[in-house]
């Protein structure tokens, strides 16, 4: 059985349009996911509906046999679904411990709290250091690694993430996929990502996802997805080319 499975999600916001038309598919456990596609193409919104954020209009998403479409987000954040966001939303003027603790306001346990805490200050070294600085203080990086964190406080079977890489430098992205990567080997827990990074985001992954239009239009392994004809053409250099407009490049 698969870990996460949606069948014909349909979604979209307040009274507008669909955003998902008809998505379907499947993830299994312990196995790391990249979604790539277009700007627009509704990744972002898919991880939303997921998560709980929108509701679905129509359609079945079940989390390791439950049914989730019509559970609040913290409800499905306590079936183990976490969502670290595009915009990272920390909490700005609280220290990194403080937003950790926060991260596990559904565990109650003291001392629970406290080996999450460090067992996450072992996996992010950079935020050992930093357990008492302010979190709006911190580089766009070090933000990132914070928000990661915080969603691993709960202890994740799914965690979802939404363009790690966005707006930081080469090297810390290098950083940051690379603890991705070790999330499903050494830690277990299943990935779902969107990249816009295209190779750094198939590169970690075991399967990816192709959403244009709000549609899934391709899905495949991703060490031979590059090879495909297809997604070379009609998804790569578009994608390539948005990248290197906002000047992140696609190496
Ligand atoms: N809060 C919102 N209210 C209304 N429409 C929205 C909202 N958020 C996104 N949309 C619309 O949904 C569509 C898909 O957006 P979404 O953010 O899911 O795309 P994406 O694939 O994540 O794009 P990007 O690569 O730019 O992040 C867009 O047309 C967008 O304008
Ligand atoms: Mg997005």
């Amino acid at each position: 059985m698969a870990l996460l499975d949606l069948t014909n999600v349909r979604a979209g916001y307040g009274t507008g349009p669909d955003i998902l038309a008809d998505v379907s598919l499947e993830i299994e456990e312990g196995r790391t996911y990249c979604i790539i596609g277009p700007n627009g193409a509704g990744k972002s919104t898919l991880l939303k509906t997921i998560s709980g954020v929108i509701p679905p209009r129509e359609g079945e998403i079940v989390f390791d046999g439950v049914s989730i479409g019509a559970l609040r987000p913290d409800q499905i954040l306590s079936e183990g679904v976490c969502f670290v966001p595009q915009d990272r939303t920390l909490f700005p003027e609280m220290t990194v411990r403080e937003n950790l603790v926060m991260g596990a306001y559904l565990v109650r346990d003291r001392k629970l709290i406290d080996e999450r805490t460090q067992f996450v200050f072992d996996l992010f070294p950079q935020l050992a250091e930093r357990s008492s600085q302010m979190a709006q203080t911190m580089s766009g990086g070090e933000q990132q690694m914070l928000a990661m964190a915080r969603a691993l406080m709960i202890k994740p079977r799914l965690m979802m993430i939404d363009e790690p890489s966005l707006g930081l430098a080469p090297q810390i992205s290098d950083t940051i996929f690379g603890t991705i990567g070790r999330l499903a080997t050494d830690l277990g827990i299943t990935v779902l990502l969107i990249e816009q990074n295209v190779k750094k985001g198939i590169e970690v992954s075991d399967w990816v996802f192709v959403l244009d239009l709000g549609s899934k239009r391709f899905e495949g392994p991703a060490d031979t997805i590059l090879d495909d004809p297809r997604i070379r053409d009609l998804y790569l250099g578009k994608l390539a080319g948005a990248t290197q407009k906002g000047g992140e490049g696609t190496e």
